[in-house]
């Protein structure tokens, strides 16, 4: 499908008032995202673990205006407060993806959102955020087609998070999800993530992930600025070149659930990735002493133990431990006897693969 496929002709109809709810997880790359093209087209395709438990709620209550409204028109409560300081991220959104949804100035919206993890933590929320967003709206666009059938409605709803976020794409299913046009991985599209449709072994369906909050400040470096370090980046067309083998590679490991072979690709990718930023113009590092001292303890459990235990990192100093649910007790106990004290005030979340977002318009507000 390209871009064309998702623009809507005019509705025959509109609803005058409605309210849909949306709950979206969060998502971690396995292979990472990192460098994009024009229109959120990503430089290299991705695959991610879907979350479960860190996630974004948002209902979107609509109300028809009398005639087309020429700025948008919305209120943003963010934990039940007004919340301007969002209000320019949303107006952005709505003017990438306004051409694909026409009714969007034909109403007044009141935005409802929290997250299940704490604001200030660390955690990216945009890609849950983006993808509660865009799931919102595409249930208002379902009521007013309601012929239109759940691929369509998760391939669009995919698409137009990715306008918002480019990883927000890959929050509307799980527990894995691919993004970026790959040669050997049919269906792939730069334009919206898929589920990954190849064999998946069983012990990928039920991974854990302990969040460790190494750092609660914002981050240093917006992903954005990120991203576009990658232009002109000495090493970008061989980190382009590794993703792409990386995902090659993935196929039988994901099908075989070859665990050491996994955790080489996972561990390479998170070391590339502020490899990419400690060598990019100007350069950075977002890892603290104490995301090192987790790595290394890591590295070091697992020598003695056995154990599949690995981490990865997103643009940021948090670690995200990942390990099998079958080694749960074991690897919890040894976070908590060894890594905890690395992390601020103690704080993690314990995390795992999800399944993707929930309607939720049936569910009482809480
Ligand atoms: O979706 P963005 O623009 O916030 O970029 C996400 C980048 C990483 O989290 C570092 C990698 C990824 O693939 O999610």
């Amino acid at each position: 499908m390209t871009e064309k496929d998702f623009l809507t002709s005019e509705y025959s109809s509109l609803k005058n008032t409605g309210k849909v709810r949306w709950k979206s997880p969060s998502n971690i790359a396995l292979v990472k995202y990192w460098g994009k093209k024009k229109n959120q087209i990503p430089a290299n395709p991705s695959i991610s673990f879907t979350l479960h438990t860190c996630a974004t709620d948002t209902s979107v209550s609509y109300r028809k205006l009398d005639k087309k409204a020429t700025e948008f028109s919305f209120d943003l409560f963010f934990e039940g407060k007004l919340k301007d300081d969002f209000r320019p991220k949303i107006e952005t959104f709505f003017k990438r993806i306004e051409t694909y949804l026409p009714f969007l100035r034909e109403y007044h919206f009141k935005i409802e959102t929290s997250n299940s993890f704490p604001h200030s933590s660390g955690i990216a929320s945009s890609a849950s955020g983006m993808s509660a967003l865009a799931l919102c709206l595409m249930a208002m666009e379902r009521e007013l087609i309601p012929e239109m059938d759940t691929d369509f409605f998760n391939k669009k709803a995919s698409f137009l998070a990715r306008l918002g976020s480019g990883s927000a794409c890959r929050s509307i299913e799980g527990p894995l999800v691919q993004w970026g046009k790959h040669s050997t991985i049919e269906a792939s599209s730069d334009f919206y993530g898929i589920e990954y449709p190849y064999k998946v072994h069983e012990i990928f369906m039920n991974f854990q992930d302990t969040i460790l909050l190494v750092d609660e400040g914002q981050k240093q470096i917006s992903s954005t600025v990120g991203h576009d370090s990658m232009h002109g980046h000495p090493f970008a067309e061989q980190r382009f070149g590794q993703a792409l083998k990386h995902l090659s590679d993935f196929q039988t490991i994901l099908g075989d659930g070859n665990l050491g072979e996994f955790i080489k690709i996972v561990e390479s990718e998170a070391l590339t990735l502020h490899a990419m930023m400690m060598t990019s113009h100007p350069y950075f590092i977002l890892m603290k002493p104490n995301t090192l001292e987790i790595i290394n303890r890591i590295w070091s459990f697992r020598k003695s133990s056995k154990s599949n235990v690995c981490f990865t990192l997103d643009a940021g100093a948090n670690v995200h431990v990942l390990y099998p649910g079958k080694e749960k007790e074991t690897v919890y106990e040894f976070i908590k006897s060894e890594l905890l004290q690395f992390c601020e005030n103690g704080k993690h979340i314990c995390d795992r693969t999800g399944s993707g977002a929930k309607n939720m318009s049936k569910t009482p507000a809480t």
